[in-house]
């Protein structure tokens, strides 16, 4: 697919067909992310690729930690409180994937549903976490991001969809031990990986993004 075109279409998928990702096209994706630039060429990239048996284990943990509401201990926190105008925008995306799904705002039922998904990867088939050294800071989560983008693209090239989760990460110390992963490493995000299902009403689903010149200052 033409680049351009790739970028266009890529988009948060949230149900997956059961198929899985074949090992070699994974690696071809994450070559291919490996190309992303970063920091003095630093590369802080670390990443958990989990299916099977393993994805299942780690899935029935979330839910649990999850529905009963254990404390959450993210290695990265959300602004407390965002500003306005990205508040405001974060509200919209909330209510209008509500519904796309026909839940009404009531409905604190079909809320936590929607929530508890992300705890079951969105039944992808393939869950991976991005981690770096504890010790680093904005430029190497800067870098990370770069990763991140430039996974989803080369995976979207591929037929793969994703989705990034950040909810997934409130349980950053339980994922890491479950993992094996050293409790000093920061826990990024967890991307859920796999083939779209075309049919599911939450693929229907699209963000509103904004304009360039709503954002953008040309200077001569
Ligand atoms: C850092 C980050 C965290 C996110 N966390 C979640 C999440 O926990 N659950 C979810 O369903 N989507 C999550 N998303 C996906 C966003 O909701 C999505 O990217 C946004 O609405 C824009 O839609 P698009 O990806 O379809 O363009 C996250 C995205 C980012 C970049």
């Amino acid at each position: 697919m033409e680049a351009i075109e790739n970028i266009k279409r890529r988009r948060s998928y949230r149900a997956f067909k059961p198929d899985p990702i074949p090992r070699e096209v994974m690696q071809e994706v994450i070559e291919a992310a490996t190309n992303s630039p970063t920091f003095m060429s630093t590369q802080p990239w670390e990443v958990a690729v989990v299916t099977g048996k393993k994805k299942d284990r780690l899935s029935d943990k979330l839910l649990e930690l999850a529905k009963t509401q254990a404390q959450k201990r993210p290695d990265v926190s959300a602004p407390p409180p965002w500003p306005t105008e990205l508040d405001q925008r974060k509200h919209d995306h909330g209510a209008r994937r509500l519904k796309t799904l026909g839940i009404e705002r009531e409905d604190e039922e079909g809320r936590e549903a929607l929530r508890l998904m992300n705890f079951e990867f969105y039944g992808a088939p393939c869950a991976v976490f991005l981690y770096m050294d504890g010790s680093l800071g904005e430029w190497s989560t800067y870098d990370m991001g770069l990763f991140t983008q430039t996974l989803l693209l080369a995976a979207h090239a591929r037929g793969i969809g994703s989705v990034i989760q950040g909810a997934v990460t409130d349980y950053a110390p339980e994922i890491k031990d479950l993992l094996g992963i050293d409790a000093h490493k920061k826990l990024l995000v967890c991307i859920s990986m796999g083939y779209p299902d075309p049919e599911a009403l939450i693929n229907s689903y699209r963000s509103i993004k904004k304009k360039p010149e709503e954002f953008v200052t040309w200077h001569e």
